[in-house]
């Protein structure tokens, strides 16, 4: 039975390395696994009035059917001021609201992220966990992939183009596909 992850990019920008390395994912996924590509680029700014006024967004609707049928939850996340951004977290705010709470409970979560310095995420993906934790989720933590210097690991379009990244990213994928 085909395993779905359903991977959501942290970034906005055309040329992004975290949306290149969520491409680069999908395309690697272990056989008996797939990545659904989500967007968080519809999703509109958390605000209390609207959700009562008008319920969830059709943006996060969709995503929420996403992460309802998958299997697990990829984040890829960049890191901003040693931390979370601001648009990724305020798209899995808006996931949780509604019906959306009770599907993160127990759900597969892994982190990965790319950086054009030296620590690859390492702390964005540090500051993930509380909010994991909170979603009652369930971490994978047998791996980590912290893609640094990503400057000369994508193209200018943010596709990946290095070969040790891709290997790691396969091998990353092998161990997070076989937990599911
Ligand atoms: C507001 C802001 C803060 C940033 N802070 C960090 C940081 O703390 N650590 C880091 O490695 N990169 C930081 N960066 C650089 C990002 O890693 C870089 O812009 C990267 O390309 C973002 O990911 P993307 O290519 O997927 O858009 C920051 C960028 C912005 C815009």
């Amino acid at each position: 039975m085909t395993r779905t992850i359903l991977g959501l990019s942290g970034s906005l920008r055309r040329a992004s390395f975290n949306s290149g390395l969520l491409r680069a994912a999908a395309e690697v996924a272990p056989d008996g696994a797939r990545i659904q590509i989500g967007s968080i680029a519809e999703v509109p700014l958390y605000h209390g009035d609207l959700e009562a006024a008008e319920g969830l967004p059709p943006a996060v609707v969709t995503l929420q059917a996403q992460l309802a049928a998958a299997d697990g939850l990829l984040l890829v996340t960049p890191e901003y001021n040693n931390g979370v951004p601001g648009v990724f977290k305020n798209a899995i705010d808006w996931m949780s609201r509604g019906e959306g709470l009770a599907m993160f409970v127990g759900k597969p979560v892994a982190v990965i992220g790319a950086s054009p310095g030296g620590f690859g995420t390492v702390l964005a993906q540090d500051h993930w966990l509380p909010v994991l934790r909170t979603l009652k989720t369930r971490p994978w933590f047998s791996g980590r992939l912290m893609v640094s210097r990503a400057g000369g690991l994508f193209d200018a379009d943010g596709d990946l183009t290095d070969d040790k990244t891709r290997a790691a990213l396969r091998g990353f994928l092998a161990g997070f596909a076989a937990s599911l």
